[in-house]
């Protein structure tokens, strides 16, 4: 019957989609991004960072990469680096967000964490050419990125994004490159938020004399350890790229084990303690020691 008359044919509908759009999606604000779902820690962009930022946009970095860690377990422990899955107090001061649906690249949302190198130096080989830290890599180059930076909205910016900065933060802008803001935007993801150290309470129970004495009967394992989580930084041969040659040491096994495990965060050498197991990470020392560069 009703279906018969156009008019209120028309207004019913537009009255059962009414509901269901403030059910589904006006509602929600009510409970959801609510003051409880800030994070303190969570800083607005440095002018730096803010302008690496819009270099990231502008180069289209986000047709390859996703800024959001899902809440499955396979993405915490894929993209997480310690920081788990993203929540949206991480986002406030992203404007626009950043989130994508495309990964043809890995997730960049918490990539600060895992590459904590003070200077950027790993992010700088990369981004001048992605394919001598990993081979099989497509994607391009951003060496042309070694220009310098464009400082004559930073202020303009600053001020309708209402962030924080000092006159001491805008001239830190002077002499830097677009390579240098893109750097320090890639060191700022996920770098506020509080992680929760476990390696360092795992560190007390860990036996510390190496279990593996025999190189043969390890060597494939750590190898293919080696490949996935070191060779991008250390070489593929063990030869020493970014970090130090792992063709033998000086150190004793505690101590490579501690340097593995803990990271020398400050100098570029990332953490393990959290990603790789006790029995992997001996292999790996074994490998260190024993392992000669053509063996
Ligand atoms: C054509 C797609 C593509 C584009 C465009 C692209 N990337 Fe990538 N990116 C990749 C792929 C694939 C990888 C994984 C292999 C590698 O590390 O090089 C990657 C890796 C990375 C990594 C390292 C991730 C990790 O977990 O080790 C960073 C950082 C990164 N890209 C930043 C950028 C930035 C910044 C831009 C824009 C200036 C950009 N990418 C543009 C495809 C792309
Ligand atoms: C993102 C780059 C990067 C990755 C990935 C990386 N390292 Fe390192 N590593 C470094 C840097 C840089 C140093 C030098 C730190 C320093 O001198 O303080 C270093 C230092 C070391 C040292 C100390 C060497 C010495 O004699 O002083 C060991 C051992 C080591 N790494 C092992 C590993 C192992 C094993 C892996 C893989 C599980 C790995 N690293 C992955 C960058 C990396």
């Amino acid at each position: 019957m009703l279906e018969k008359n156009p008019v209120i044919f028309i207004i019913l509908a537009f009255v059962v989609i009414m509901i269901g759009t403030t059910v589904t999606m006006i509602a929600p604000f009510k409970w959801i991004n609510g003051p409880n779902d800030r994070i303190a820690e969570v800083k607005p962009y440095t002018p730096l960072q803010q302008e690496g930022r819009d270099i990231y946009m502008r180069e289209g970095c986000n047709n390859c990469h996703s800024q959001t860690v899902r809440t499955l377990a396979a993405d915490v422990e894929r993209y997480g680096y310690g920081g788990g899955y993203s929540k949206s107090g991480e986002f406030v001061y992203d404007r626009p967000h950043l989130w994508g649906s495309r990964r043809t690249g890995p997730d960049l949302a918490h990539i600060g964490l895992k590459y904590p190198d003070q200077k950027g130096m790993w992010h700088r080989k990369h981004m001048e050419n992605p394919q001598s830290v990993v081979p099989a890599s497509n994607m391009p180059a951003y060496a042309f990125l070694n220009e310098p930076l464009d400082t004559t909205y930073s202020e303009r910016k600053m001020k309708l994004l209402k962030f924080p900065y000092s006159q001491a933060d805008l001239d830190e802008l002077k002499g830097k490159t677009e390579m240098d803001a893109i750097i320090a935007y890639m060191r700022k993801l996920g770098t506020d938020i509080p992680i929760k150290k476990a390696e360092a309470g795992q560190q007390a129970s860990v036996s510390k004399n190496n279990p593996f004495s025999d190189l043969k009967a390890v060597k494939a394992d750590a190898l293919s350890i080696y490949a996935k989580d070191c060779a991008s930084c250390h070489g593929d041969k063990r030869e020493g790229t970014l970090g130090p040659a792992l063709t033998g040491s000086s150190k004793t096994d505690a101590e490579l084990f501690a340097i593995i495990s803990k990271g020398i965060e400050a100098n570029g050498m990332p953490s393990f303690g959290g990603s790789l197991d006790e029995q992997k990470i001996w292999k790996l020392v074994t490998l260190i020691k024993l392992g000669k560069q053509n063996d």
